[in-house]
């Protein structure tokens, strides 16, 4: 097992990472709370995997453990799934010092989490992730939030969790197409930020699982984002770097249809088309350009987009909390572990590379 702790003062927390860890580590970070009742959230797909999974890794602990179980999907991340947890907070009579636990991916952790920070003014919680993608990037650094039908993640709060448990031997179970989307996160904290990082998550591939390779590359991971999550917890500016890939990837959730595409797989494609426009406009050389696209593409579903015009397009991107009146915050990079923020980028301007990017890279995203 390996250890990091994001140092946030007065809410520092520990990450831990390893194989066969969960029945050790969860149960002392529980206790460390001062709570007799803990409530789980998770999904229908977890449950039938791993049926009651924290309530028996808890059972001696003497703490009353409820269960609540959501259905599954990214299409549920909303504000009628979110008032299920409330539902179900009342009716086991959660309360200030009920300690909450998601149990999940992205989904349920952004859930929980949001859950967490409003149910009774706010109560703890612990993120024990199940997916590559949750492991890497959606478990650390507290952003919560569901979807509007306008506008990916766009109700939403800061709130850190209490503690982080990565138990490796869920990821046994994880779908192939779960696994790549999840690594295009951990791609996206070389490109930002560590090119070194980059290549060692190049040089390995994440099927078949190699538990030693991802213990380390979860570490190295959740490293940069923490850091950067210290500097900047609530993105007045530097946090935003994480966001690479996001303008176009949460587009692409939005328009397709939220559940169409892994957020993963929208991601990988909007860190292509960032990628593309920062060679473009000569900030990043010709040659780590065609690396980025060769490197990603290999992993990636061909996105088809219906129905996109320029307006839509638009109107997509001015929704996102990322932009403002007319221009929006586009996240480029000047070379390989380097981004940076491009300020008011013109939506007209985008509009244009997105024409000739889906022109020249259909099998990245097409326009039908
Ligand atoms: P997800 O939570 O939908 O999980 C993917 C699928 O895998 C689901 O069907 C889930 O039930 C299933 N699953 C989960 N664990 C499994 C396991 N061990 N074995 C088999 N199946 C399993 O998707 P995700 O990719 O984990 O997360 C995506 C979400 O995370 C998006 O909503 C995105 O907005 C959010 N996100 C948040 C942050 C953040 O900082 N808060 C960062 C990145 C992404
Ligand atoms: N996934 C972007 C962030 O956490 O800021």
């Amino acid at each position: 097992m390996i250890s990091l702790q994001v140092n946030l003062p007065g809410r520092e927390y520990k990450i831990d990472i390893g194989l066969n860890i969960l029945e050790k580590q969860l149960p002392e970070a529980v206790l460390l709370n001062a709570t007799d009742h803990v409530v789980v959230v998770t999904n229908t797909t977890l449950q039938e995997l791993y049926p009651d999974c924290i309530f028996n890794v808890l059972k001696d602990s003497g703490m009353q453990v409820s269960t609540c179980v959501l259905p599954d999907g990214e299409e549920h991340k909303n504000l009628a799934t979110l008032s299920q947890i409330f539902d179900f907070m009342m009716e086991v009579s959660a309360n200030r010092k009920t300690l909450m636990v998601a149990f999940g991916g992205g989904v349920i952790g952004d859930m929980a989490g949001f859950a967490a920070s409003t149910f009774v003014r706010g109560i703890p919680f612990i993120q024990v992730p199940t997916t590559l993608l949750s492991d890497v990037d959606s478990s650390v650094g507290g952003k919560t939030a569901v979807n509007h039908p306008l506008g990916k993640n766009t109700i939403g709060s800061f709130k850190q969790p209490e503690y982080v448990c990565i138990e490796l031997s869920f990821l046994k179970t994880l779908p192939s197409r779960e696994l790549k989307a999840g690594y295009m996160e951990l791609l996206k904290h070389g490109l930002i930020q560590d090119a070194d990082f980059f290549n060692f998550t190049l040089n390995h591939s994440v099927e078949p699982l190699d538990f030693n390779y991802l213990e380390q590359a979860i570490f190295r991971s959740c490293g940069i984002k923490g850091r950067v999550v210290e500097q900047d917890e609530t993105e007045k500016g530097l946090r935003a770097n994480l966001n690479f890939g996001h303008t176009l990837g949460h587009l692409i959730e939005t328009h397709a249809g939220y559940g169409m595409y892994l957020h993963g797989e929208a991601v990988g494609a909007g860190m292509c088309f960032a990628a593309f426009v920062s060679w473009r406009w000569n900030e990043l050389a010709e040659n780590e350009w065609e690396l980025i696209r060769n490197s990603l593409g290999q992993f990636l579903q061909p996105v088809k987009l219906a129905n996109l015009d320029f307006e839509i397009f638009r109107d997509l991107i001015l929704h996102d909390k990322k932009a403002n009146k007319q221009a929006v915050n586009f996240i480029l990079l000047k070379k390989l572990g380097e981004s940076f923020i491009q300020q008011e980028t013109s939506v007209e301007k985008l509009w244009d590379e997105f024409r000739q990017f889906t022109a020249k890279f259909p099998e990245i995203v097409e326009l039908e």
